[in-house]
């Protein structure tokens, strides 16, 4: 997707944090950029952030892990404008602590959002992707989906859980004669808005800016990239753990701090706490 000008852009979870940054840098672009939150009183600034940044755009109440109201949200998108172009599946939760301290019910929500809420959007909205000349399907998912995250295990298996369904998609839309449909799955390391407030990046590396972030994922819709890995530790890890032995690459990322990064987790969770 060369050119995003006049592109109709869906961003769950995109009242603030890397989904609001998201928007803003396809705005830049001149799509027209339509957010989606739980969230509705962070919905009119997002809005605003949207126009300021130089695009057009709406935000609209949506609850992901409600199919009821993603049909709904997606009703309201065709009545105001037609089918979107490209979806950016964002929305996101997280519970950081020992997995039997944390109680069974805030599990069952981080898999309930990050996972079958984004199974639940795509499943609503690929189709229309399908049916435009061009689209583009954008999964957040995140390093932790390469590696075990203690303190975080079942944020971390949602995201391989989302890696695994993105790679099937990307390669059944290319089998079934769909490859005018992109996908680009983006697995960043700590990024900076809150979420995992207290947790420590892997050695060498800084948290991510969100909007730096932003700029990679949008540069990788136009070029078709099927991956976004930052910093550069996350882009070397797959390879890393299918090379050693698994008492070697547990060394490394204890080495690298990646074992112990979510002890001190003090983030806010998500709104969908
Ligand atoms: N922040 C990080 O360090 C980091 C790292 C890797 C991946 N990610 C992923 O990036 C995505 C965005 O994270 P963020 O840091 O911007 O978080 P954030 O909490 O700043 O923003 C998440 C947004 O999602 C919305 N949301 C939560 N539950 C929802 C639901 N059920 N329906 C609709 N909207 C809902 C929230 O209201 C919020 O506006 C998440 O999928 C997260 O897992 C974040």
């Amino acid at each position: 997707m060369r050119s995003l000008q006049g592109k109709r852009v869906f961003v769950t979870g995109g009242a603030r944090g890397i989904g609001l940054a998201i928007g803003r840098q396809f705005a830049r672009e001149g799509a027209e950029v339509l957010l989606g939150d739980l969230d509705e009183a962070a919905l009119p600034a997002a809005e605003e952030a949207i126009r300021e940044a130089g695009g057009t755009g709406h935000g609209y109440v949506v609850d992901v892990t409600s199919e009821e109201a993603v049909a709904t949200a997606r009703q309201r998108m065709l009545d105001d404008g037609g089918p979107i172009e490209v979806l950016v599946n964002n929305a996101g939760v997280v519970f950081g602590g020992r997995f039997l301290d944390t109680p069974l019910q805030r599990h069952k929500i981080t898999y309930g959002v990050n996972l079958v809420g984004l199974l639940t959007v795509t499943h609503a909205f690929l189709g229309d992707l399908i049916d435009r000349p061009e689209g583009h399907l954008v999964q957040i998912a995140s390093a932790s989906g390469f590696i075990g995250l203690p303190y975080g295990s079942t944020y971390a298996s949602s995201k391989w859980g989302v890696i695994g369904l993105s790679e099937s998609l990307r390669l059944e839309l290319d089998l079934d004669g769909h490859d005018h449909v992109g996908v680009t799955t983006v697995c960043p390391s700590y990024v900076d808005t809150g979420l995992f407030e207290g947790a420590k990046p892997p050695r060498t590396t800084a948290m991510v800016k969100p909007d730096h972030l932003a700029e990679l994922v949008v540069q990788a819709v136009k070029k078709n990239d099927a991956w976004v890995m930052t910093p550069w530790v996350v882009s070397i890890t797959p390879a890393t753990r299918a090379l050693l032995p698994t008492w070697a690459f547990d060394k490394v990322a204890w080495a690298l701090g990646v074992t112990s990064s979510m002890k001190q987790w003090k983030g806010h969770g998500g709104k969908g706490s």
